[in-house]
């Protein structure tokens, strides 16, 4: 028997229930979680808030960590440790909020050696996400040199590992956020200045006064056009969210005028070699951005709750899982 919080069509809708192995998905490899984290789209997920579970019931969590209990695949021996984020698991295939799943032998990494259960959820997703918003401006020729950096949703799981990696990397990172109360926070992240989100949430002009060579935006909506209207000649924007709205209202003039580039980021679907290729970029930043980060963690009868407040924009840092609990 393991536990797992599950997605119910009756109140309450999540449920902490106990499942014997042969309910669990068919599935080659099985792997005992250590550490899960509490994503967004969890939250969406778990509250019922949002459209990202089609059939009930279902176990969420989009990340997850563990050792390889049992394994009908050649490629994962018994006791290896893993990392599953992404394709769909937790959307449309049972995910990590629970005790022990069952997994397709491809969506596994293996945790990068010395990379602890809760370092490798403490990225998650959100740290998963943000180093490819970095390697996607470093690969469009963002350097340091070029300007200051803006990210957006900074105290969010995305936007806050942004902040360091590229504070860490020698940007002047210039971090937007709603919460005031955690500037302190951000600056020490690494954050040169913290702005208040409602300065970028009114209705702007086309094209604003260049401030920004890069931005990392976890915002979308009016918040991202009025960065677009904001960069530099040649800026790049990499967009990665929708916190404040899958719209974009915006025009073409920061493209045509100022050779803007707007970047789209996706974690869930990138292959197997880039997925390596960026936690093994995670794995070598220096431990000490870890103990910045604020972390939260918590047991399944927990998670609906902190799912809740998640949504109602009062976390900060990064909510963990531990099955254990
Ligand atoms: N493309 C991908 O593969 C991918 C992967 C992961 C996440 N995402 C998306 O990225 C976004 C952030 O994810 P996350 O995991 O970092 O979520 P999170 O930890 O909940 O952070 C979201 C942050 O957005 C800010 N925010 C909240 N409401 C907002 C609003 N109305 N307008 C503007 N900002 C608002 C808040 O930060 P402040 O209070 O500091 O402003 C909040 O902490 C979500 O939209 C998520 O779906 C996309």
């Amino acid at each position: 028997m393991s536990r797992a919080l599950m997605l119910h069509e009756d109140a309450p809708r999540a449920r902490v229930v106990e499942l014997e192995d042969n309910q669990l998905p068919d599935l080659p490899v099985t792997v005992d979680i250590e550490r899960s984290g509490l994503n967004y789209k969890d939250a969406l997920a778990i509250t019922g808030r949002g459209k990202i579970v089609r059939d009930l019931p279902f176990v969420p969590g989009i990340d997850l960590t563990g050792r390889v209990m049992s394994s009908e695949s050649p490629d994962h021996q018994v006791g290896d440790e893993v990392i599953l984020t992404g394709w769909g698991v937790g959307e449309r295939h049972w995910g990590g909020l629970a005790e022990r799943m069952r997994v397709k032998p491809e969506w596994l990494v293996a945790r990068p050696e010395g990379m602890s259960a809760e370092q490798a959820m403490a990225f998650g997703t959100a740290g998963l996400t943000a180093m490819l918003c970095v390697m996607r401006l470093e690969e469009a020729g963002l350097t340091p040199q070029q300007g200051p950096v803006i990210v957006t949703g900074a105290t969010g799981g995305v936007g806050s590992w942004a902040v360091q990696m590229l504070a860490e990397l020698g940007f002047e990172v210039h971090a937007v956020s709603g919460k005031a109360e955690q500037r302190n926070w951000l600056m020490s992240l690494g954050a040169y200045e913290v702005h208040l989100r409602s300065d970028f949430e009114a209705k702007g002009r086309p094209l604003e006064k260049s401030r920004w060579a890069g931005a990392v935006d976890t915002a979308g909506g009016q918040v991202l056009a009025n960065l677009l209207a904001q960069m530099h000649y040649d800026g790049k924007v990499a967009a990665v969210g929708l916190a404040a709205g899958a719209d974009l209202p915006t025009s073409v003039m920061p493209f045509i005028l100022r050779g803007v580039s707007l970047l789209g980021v996706d974690s869930v679907m990138i292959n197997a070699q880039r997925r390596q290729q960026v936690w093994q970029r995670l794995a070598s930043l220096p431990a000490n951005l870890h103990s910045r980060m604020q972390l939260e963690t918590v047991g399944l009868d927990a998670l609906a709750e902190r799912a809740e407040a998640m949504l109602d924009g009062t976390i900060s840092g990064r909510v963990l899982l531990d099955p254990s609990l």
